[in-house]
């Protein structure tokens, strides 16, 4: 949670009508670099952004820019073929010399630091030869060796050598100055080439969805072909340090990594709205064993959208509407894929051709790397929906302990309903408002979850993380 390190200037809300080449809708990372790119190509563009700038995933992020993306060479070069897995490699190989080059540039060379990445097998894991070989052959600089130094034995690992680590709000701050940005201004629609804000609208020639989950669903299918994961991150002073990070080659994994003076521990990875059970007090206890004379600093959780192939979609929304352009589906590797999308979508607007678009293309759709993705998502949703009528009703409202939910039946209809440390009960919808499968309470962090596309609520029923527009409807304590 990189928030309390830097603060970002403020903007105020649209409440006019205004014209520009390119409407860029979401200010995380992908919509500002998106924004500076093509600002900096000559063009007239204006930002857009629901709250704050960068407040999101963005804030939440652990920065590490990366050409390494878990152990996914392999993988890229089964489901795609050599030629659009070396596509996807290049692509982010330049993302990362673009980092050093821009914030060079930009005056804030010290928000990116050089760093190593590293995946790592455990010692009974399997060996990582045949990617470290993939990754020869697509074209990184890949090194396979023993490690020490690590509080807990591996069998080997494979690194990246020259990757980064970035400070994503002081570099950020430095692209805001060339730009035109409207806060607290939730975009509600597009109609042609208008884009509809509260009290004000957006009249341009192109308009880029930058929402992380896409905000347009009459185009795209998009929630057919995406899922949200969670995962969750301690960080710790006065722990060993190490050189670089270390993530698990298998992604149920815990990851270290070194972020300045701090130790970032994360694991917990898991489709959101499925059970976690109590994620930070396992990361905690993990801690506890690896770095007992630290202290914890901070401890937060974060999501990301997951295309069906792993590989984002970066390009044309749908092939029905050739102004609109998305990027979205980082699976966790939005930094690299923000500079990705920002360099690609540029010279798509331009109308030149940008050398490693295919493999991003959100046209794509390749079965085997895809189908079983997709018959998870629909099975989710099927029993999301069933949930609404199968549903157990777990107690009455007084039986709630203190800091714990459950699906209450009141007056013939169904509720969720917390009880927080001072007694005091909380009631919402346990339906999502977008597309109304059955909520998940998640313990650990007091929130309702859905499983069929990864909207997230918070116990008084505040939408914390989209595809859902709304919060939930609430009915308080004295109604019950
Ligand atoms: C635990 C975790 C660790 C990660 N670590 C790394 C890492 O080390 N390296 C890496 O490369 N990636 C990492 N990522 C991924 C990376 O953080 C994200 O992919 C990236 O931040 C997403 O940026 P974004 O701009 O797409 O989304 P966001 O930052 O979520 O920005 C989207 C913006 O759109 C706005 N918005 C939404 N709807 C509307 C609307 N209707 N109108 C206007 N605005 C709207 C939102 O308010 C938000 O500000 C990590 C992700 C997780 C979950
Ligand atoms: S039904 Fe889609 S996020 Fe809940």
């Amino acid at each position: 949670m990189f928030r309390n390190d830097h603060e970002l200037p403020s903007f105020g809300r649209l409440e006019e009508k205004l014209h520009a080449d390119v409407a860029v809708i979401g200010g995380g990372m992908a919509g500002l670099l998106t924004a500076f790119s093509l600002k900096n190509a000559g063009l007239r563009v204006v930002l857009l952004e629901e709250n704050k700038l960068a407040g999101s995933v963005t804030a939440r992020t652990t920065a590490r820019i990366s050409a390494q993306h878990g152990l996914f060479c392999e993988r890229l070069i089964r489901d795609f073929g050599e030629h659009l897995a070396r596509q996807y490699v290049s692509a982010q190989l330049h993302a990362v010399t673009q980092y050093r080059k821009l914030a060079d540039a930009l005056g804030v060379g010290y928000s990116v630091t050089e760093a190593t990445s590293n995946v790592y097998t455990a010692t009974n894991g399997p060996s990582l030869e045949g990617e470290y070989i993939s990754a020869l052959r697509l074209g990184a600089k890949a090194e396979l060796r023993a490690v020490d130094g690590l509080p807990f034995p591996v069998r080997e690992a494979l690194c990246f050598p020259s990757q980064a680590k970035l400070e994503p709000l002081a570099f950020l701050a430095a692209l805001l100055p060339s730009l035109t940005v409207y806060e607290h201004t939730p975009v509600r629609d597009v109609r042609a080439h208008v884009v509809i804000c509260d009290s004000g609208v957006v009249e341009a020639e192109h308009i880029v969805v930058a929402t992380r989950y896409p905000i347009l669903e009459r185009w795209g299918l998009y929630r057919l072909r995406l899922r949200q994961e969670q995962a969750f991150l301690l960080a710790l002073s006065g722990a060993q340090r190490i050189d670089g990070w270390y993530l698990d080659a298998d992604t149920r994994g815990w990851s270290l990594q070194q972020h300045g003076s701090e130790l970032i521990l994360g694991g917990g990875l898991h489709r959101c709205g499925t059970p976690c059970g109590d994620a930070f007090e396992r990361l905690r206890e993990q801690a506890r064993l690896w770095f007992p004379e630290a202290r914890e600093t901070r401890i937060w959780s974060s999501q990301d959208c997951v295309t069906l192939d792993r590989v984002p979609y970066i390009g044309r929304y749908s092939a029905a509407t050739p102004y609109l352009h998305v990027a979205t589906g980082f699976g966790r590797w939005g930094m690299t894929n923000s500079m990705v999308a920002a360099t690609l979508l540029t010279v798509e607007i331009l109308g030149n051709h940008y050398p490693y678009a295919d493999v991003f293309s959100p046209d794509r759709f390749f079965p085997s790397a895809s189908i079983e993705a997709m018959v998870e998502g629909a099975l989710y949703a099927v029993r999301g929906k069933a949930k609404r009528l199968y549903a157990a009703f777990e107690c009455e409202a007084s039986r709630i302990a203190s800091g714990h939910a459950a699906i209450i039946r009141h007056h013939g209809r169904q509720y969720g309903v917390y009880r927080d440390e001072k007694g005091m009960l909380y009631a919402v919808s346990p339906f999502c408002p977008h597309r109304g499968c059955a909520l998940e309470w998640n313990g650990a962090e007091k929130t309702w979850d859905c499983p069929c596309h990864g909207s997230r609520f918070d116990y008084t029923g505040r939408r914390l993380f989209h595809p859902a527009g709304t919060a939930l409807k609430t009915l308080y304590e004295r109604e019950i």
